[in-house]
């Protein structure tokens, strides 16, 4: 449900923005958030906000997501002031305070909401449309990464525990499989031997970590293509958004889903698998983007992981679109029957399509 325009200058006037509110709307109804923004004169210039709803429903512990949010933007953002001379914040997002001086407002109904500076002159797409932006997308979760890499104090907060816990996701599968609950086994039986025949992928990373051998990260966790804002003139990424998964964990999922999510040219529910494929220009671009900043930080361990990482994440969220449909449709909202298998057929194909090439990938990779 949308907001009238009247409850959200309510709700933009709990903040610290100065200047008289000229009008508010709705820009996305996300899966997640919802997000507003709100025009204000401000000495005569039109200055504009961005309001988001927090989901309180997947995020348990707001106050602890925003937390998060305040130490990673604030530190980016002195590290980015610090770089580059302009542009400071399009390069960053920034929290705007409430009038009380906290992060986040929360109002009698238990909404939460957060406000940042609006981003200008910048654009979201919904999949990567050319090598380039491959590209783009590569460096600039390299340089969060990078970024982050000093982050000062304790651990960042795990806003959704276990999250790329594929061990976990492998055993739920399990458990769907052996319960059937809506007897739809039948009709996925060609995705579930395709799933137990690549067990053991599962523990690759997970092993690796517990053993010290890969190290644990400041991961943004949903590197979707539409997280990054490109500069409208110049094409350059500028700015990391949809902050609330930033916490601990491994900078190979970050590139995994990258892998999954810029290079086959389909979208995810794809009915036609034929035209699923991993395309080897796309990864080229995308990986030499995400080594060029990333490579100043990586160890040698995840290095070698970079192709495979692809492979892993592409499966893991295979596998819980097998869940969820064995399971009867309970956490990705589907749009038609059986979606959540088309979905799952979809991501095994690129499985499929990355290990014939994985060999070929990692050399690229190797080169440097
Ligand atoms: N500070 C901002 N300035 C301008 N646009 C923004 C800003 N924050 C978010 N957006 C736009 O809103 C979209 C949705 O925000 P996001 O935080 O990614 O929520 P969702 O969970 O819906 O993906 C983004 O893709 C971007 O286009
Ligand atoms: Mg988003």
């Amino acid at each position: 449900m949308a907001y009238q325009e009247k409850q959200l200058q309510e709700i933009s006037r709990k903040f610290q923005i100065y200047g008289e509110i000229l009008h508010a709307e709705t820009l996305k109804i996300g899966h997640i958030n919802e997000t507003y923004t709100a025009t204000y004169d401000q000495g005569g210039t039109r200055v504009r906000y961005i309001h988001q709803k927090i989901n309180r429903n997947v995020f348990k512990n707001p106050a602890a997501v925003m937390k998060n949010v305040m130490r990673v933007t604030t530190h980016i953002r002195k590290k980015q002031e610090a770089r580059y001379l302009r542009n400071a914040t399009r390069r960053s997002l920034v929290v705007i305070p409430t009038r009380d001086g906290k992060s986040f407002y929360e109002n009698g109904d238990h909404e939460v909401w957060r406000t940042f500076v609006f981003v200008e002159g910048v654009e979201t797409y919904e999949a990567v449309q050319s090598p380039e932006q491959a590209f783009q997308a590569g460096r600039a979760f390299g340089e969060f990464q990078h970024l982050l890499v000093d982050l000062p104090g304790e651990r960042l907060f795990e806003t959704i525990p276990f999250f790329h816990h594929t061990r976990r996701r492998f055993s739920a599968l399990q458990q769907a499989i052996d319960q059937d609950h809506y007897n739809r086994a039948k009709d996925a039986k060609t995705e579930i031997d395709f799933a137990l025949k690549h067990e053991p992928i599962v523990d690759v990373i997970l092993d690796a970590m517990a053993k010290g051998r890969i190290p644990e990260r400041v991961t943004h966790n949903d590197t979707k293509f539409n997280n990054v804002m490109l500069d409208v003139l110049t094409g350059e990424a500028m700015c990391i958004v949809d902050l609330d998964t930033v916490m601990p964990g491994c900078a190979l999922y970050d590139f995994g889903d990258m892998v999954r999510t810029t290079t086959s040219p389909t979208l995810e529910d794809e009915p036609d698998l034929s035209k699923v494929k991993m395309q080897m220009p796309m990864f080229k671009k995308l990986s030499d983007g995400y080594l060029s900043t990333a490579s100043q930080f990586l160890t040698k361990a995840e290095k070698s992981h970079i192709a495979f990482s692809g492979k892993l994440i592409t499966f893991e969220i295979g596998v819980r679109f097998l869940t969820d449909f064995l399971s009867g449709d309970t956490y990705f909202r589907i749009h038609r029957p059986a979606h959540n298998l088309d979905r799952c057929r979809t991501q095994f194909k690129l499985v499929e399509s990355i290990e014939r090439q994985e060999e070929a990938m990692q050399r690229y990779v190797d080169r440097r």
